[in-house]
């Protein structure tokens, strides 16, 4: 068997095959194979047993069938791996000592583990549409999970050799900019005058447009016809409205640059403003689409909820009934668009829970159109999320019930790892303690926010995020830094260390290896599900391994090649942790 990044797979594609050479089996068997509780091996295949309910047989025999075929195939020689029977006909899979050694040999750079992991998502072509927020918003705790969530999905899928497009599908387009034009020319306010906090001044003036709206009648009509205006192309308000995007980018640029948010396009809601006429006319004659009190509507009848004999008609509202655009339309607009530009195989949106009737929606209609219209249709996938909860267990807000600004829980985050850096360090310089805390801090909530099961609400806790002990990105870096420090203490090149070197002997440094070669099937776990807490999880247990391996076998001994075998084993730890860290956006320091 060849060493390769994830013996899983090669194991389980090798084993199908000889099943379908070997009596009793056919082409449809699957091998099943899964991490094996360390007791038994490294992975088990329990397919066998089901296959054998199917064609009933007995299970065991099956099985030891199986295994022999695969003994004598040649794809598993016994240097490397070896079979074995196990309950009522489980296969068990226990690499050897060889086969550790080897791979530790084989993944030694970062760029080895990406050429590695490049084949799971070879050159697939996927759209990733976050962080999508809003423009003339100020930046909330809200926008805080797409961005970190967005990001670790598009890192994992980059790694994994797909072709990405980070989307920013930006609201940029819709009623708020009627209030906002109406209130912008009652309050004579000067654009370009509004300094380094215009979007919390623009944010003021939605705010006092919308609560004088409220008031006063005449005042809602004319936000509306600033809105009539802007659509048909009035030169004043496209100009106004071009001002308050550009404000807009201009300050979540800022937010993404601290955060580590890259996006390739910014293609928001205007962008498509032209494109949803074909989308009507479409929809339309393929019968898709049909007028209803005025408007144009998708009807779902095979879903309860979206269908029209539902007590509460709920369609899918794709014009409004003045004739309007909304978030339907472009949305459709923009799933062709990707299609027919980026040739996209798949698509991912993030948002919060909320659109999930939407994006449901969405993905029915887009998928009867295609087909009729014979389009190739993506793959599509909603990634939602929890929200994030207060100790009072209600969504998190100040002190006050305000909700809270990105920026000021950006800075809170690092004024808080600054103190903790200087209690744990004081020696160090002043400007020093501020860089590890920055880092510290804003991989401390990226990380709290990632390592959630996403579709759970999770707790914000400071203390708990910060501390360097349990499943925290202080732990981790930590992690990495004691690394760094041993190879700053002996001063050598880990690659210099494989001529030296023994073979693994203890029960810990096999446990760390074993560890160490699970690294990708953490990274496939967590892509399957868009869910990166997975991949935390298991940052998180390899560190564990590594603090019992550090703890019980020394590293600096007297003999040289089990002082030789040991760095090497920490110089990989140290990679898989940084690969990993990385994916998730969360940066490593030197010392802490
Ligand atoms: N701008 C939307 C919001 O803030 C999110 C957009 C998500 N993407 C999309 N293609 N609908 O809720």
């Amino acid at each position: 068997m060849q060493v390769q990044l994830n013996p899983i797979k090669t194991i389980e594609v090798a084993l199908q095959e000889i099943a379908s050479q070997t009596a009793g089996f056919d082409i449809k068997f699957c091998p099943g194979v899964r991490l094996a509780d360390p007791k038994f091996g490294d992975y088990q295949a329990n397919g066998v047993l089901g296959h054998a309910k199917i064609t009933r047989e007995n299970p065991r025999k099956l099985a030891q069938s199986l295994i022999d075929s695969a003994n004598n195939s040649g794809q598993f020689d016994s240097d490397m791996v070896n079979l074995s029977l196990a309950g009522p006909g489980f296969i068990n899979f226990k690499l050897t000592a060889k086969f550790y050694w080897q791979w530790l040999q084989k993944f030694a750079a970062p760029s080895d583990f990406e050429l590695g992991a490049g084949r799971i998502k070879k050159d697939r072509r996927i759209v990733i549409d976050y962080p999508s927020a809003n423009t003339a918003k100020q930046a909330h705790i809200g926008h805080l999970r797409p961005m970190v969530i967005g990001e670790a999905i598009a890192r994992l899928l980059d790694f994994c050799g797909a072709k990405t497009t980070r989307d920013n599908h930006i609201g940029d387009w819709g009623t708020n900019f009627g209030t906002l034009i109406m209130q912008i020319k009652r309050e004579g306010v000067e654009l370009d005058a509004l300094g380094d906090d215009a979007l919390v001044k623009l944010d003021q003036l939605y705010k006092d447009g919308s609560a004088l709206e409220l008031k006063q009648p005449e005042i809602r009509t004319k936000s509306r016809n600033e809105l009539v205006k802007l659509q048909a192309g009035d030169p004043e308000n496209a100009a106004i409205w071009q001002k308050i995007v550009a404000i807009s980018k201009v300050a979540f640029d800022q937010i993404f640059k601290q955060l580590g948010v890259s996006v390739d396009v910014s293609l928001g809601e205007s962008f498509y403003q032209d494109k949803v006429g074909r989308i009507y006319k479409e929809l339309s004659e393929i019968g898709l689409a049909e007028e209803s009190q005025g408007a144009l509507v998708v009807w779902h009848d095979e879903v309860k909820k979206f269908s029209r004999n539902n007590e509460r008609p709920y369609p899918f509202n794709i014009r409004k009934k003045d004739g309007a655009s909304n978030y339907a339309s472009t949305d459709l607009a923009t799933v062709l668009y990707r299609v027919e530009t980026y040739r996209a195989q798949e698509v991912i949106y993030l948002t919060d829970s909320r659109q999930q009737d939407h994006f449901q929606q969405l993905f029915l209609t887009t998928e009867k159109w295609f087909s009729q219209k014979k389009y190739p249709l993506p793959l599509m996938r909603h990634v939602y999320w929890g929200t994030i909860l207060g100790e009072d267990k209600k969504p998190f807000k100040t002190k006050s019930g305000q909700t809270i600004r990105l920026q000021a829980l950006l800075d809170e985050a690092r004024e808080r790892a600054f103190q903790v850096v200087t209690q744990k360090n004081p020696a160090l310089s002043e400007s020093e303690r501020r860089r590890i805390g920055d880092i510290i801090g804003v991989g401390a909530l990226k990380y709290a926010d990632l390592s959630s099961n996403r579709t759970l609400d999770y707790e914000f806790n400071w203390d708990r995020m910060l501390s360097f002990e349990g499943n925290t990105a202080p732990y981790l870096l930590y992690a990495v830094a004691r690394i760094n420090s041993i190879f700053r203490k002996v001063n050598v090149d880990p690659e210099n260390l494989l001529i030296e070197a023994s073979p693994l002997e203890t029960a810990t440094e096999f446990a760390l290896a074993r560890k160490l070669i699970e690294f990708i099937h953490a990274v496939e776990l967590s892509l399957n599900d868009l869910r990166p807490h997975f991949l935390c999880t298991y940052l998180y247990e390899l560190a564990g391994c590594y603090s019992s391996f550090y703890n019980s076998d020394k590293v600096m001994v007297d003999s040289s090649a089990v002082r030789a075998r040991r760095l090497l084993i920490c110089a990989r730890t140290r990679t898989v942790l940084q690969i990993g860290l990385n994916l998730l956006g969360i940066s490593t320091l030197e010392r802490m």
